[in-house]
């Protein structure tokens, strides 16, 4: 059996969708805890409800990134973690964090990695007109938004997106295919050689 821990810090349907997943195909895996470091977090009260332990890190509450780090580290390895799975965390993490959890900690960006890192991707991707866009779940690495990619979903742009309509449509993929990938790893069917993630044929 092996513990996820997943990080949100506001809505958590990515976590929702994670959790709903593990519970209906039986996943050899238990979501041990939902830590977010934002205490108003809506995510909270759905894990709380469906009896998963809960944790509150206020990042407002460390003086700097290091401290706020260090202080996620210790509540999050209370629950001996074997995957750390980012789910909407807002946070930009220090190396040291980042090295800690290597090659068990997961991201998902919203948008066809390595294009529109960083924040606003559906309006970056709306601006550069691109015909096609997404999602994105990566191991997470010390360059930012940058890690070896699991999986990607693309969507059309369409002529009369906005940020909304794009960004709903996108989410949509965002719940395939990130449970999909926590299976895959819960299930050690990913292996990263050369930075770039292998998937066991039988997941495909
Ligand atoms: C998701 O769209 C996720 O891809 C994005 O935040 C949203 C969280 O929604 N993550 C990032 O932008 C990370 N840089 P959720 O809380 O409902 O899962």
């Amino acid at each position: 059996m092996k513990n996820i821990v997943i990080l949100v810090s506001g809505r958590g349907s990515n976590m929702q969708a994670i959790v709903r997943a593990a519970q209906a195909e039986q996943w050899p895996a238990r979501i041990a805890a939902v830590i977010s470091n934002r205490a108003d977090a809506e995510g909270l009260n759905f894990a709380a409800a469906h009896g998963i332990a809960t944790a509150v890190v206020a990042n407002k509450a460390y003086p700097s990134r290091e401290e706020f780090d260090q202080a996620l580290q210790a509540e999050i390895d209370r629950y001996s973690p074997d995957l750390v799975v980012l789910a909407g965390f807002m946070r930009i993490l220090t190396p040291p964090f980042v090295e800690h959890y290597a090659g068990r900690m997961l991201n998902i960006h919203p948008s066809l990695l390595p294009s529109f890192p960083g924040l606003s991707t559906h309006v970056q991707a709306l601006m550069a007109g691109v015909k096609v866009h997404g999602a994105t779940v990566h191991f997470v690495t010390a360059d930012l938004d940058h890690g070896p990619i699991v999986a990607q979903a693309a969507v059309s742009v369409l002529p009369n997106d906005t940020e909304q309509t794009l960004s709903e449509r996108v989410l949509e993929q965002e719940h395939i295919i990130y449970p999909r990938v926590v299976r895959w790893f819960v299930e050690n069917r990913l292996a990263i050689d050369n930075g770039i993630v292998h998937i066991d044929a039988q997941a495909q």
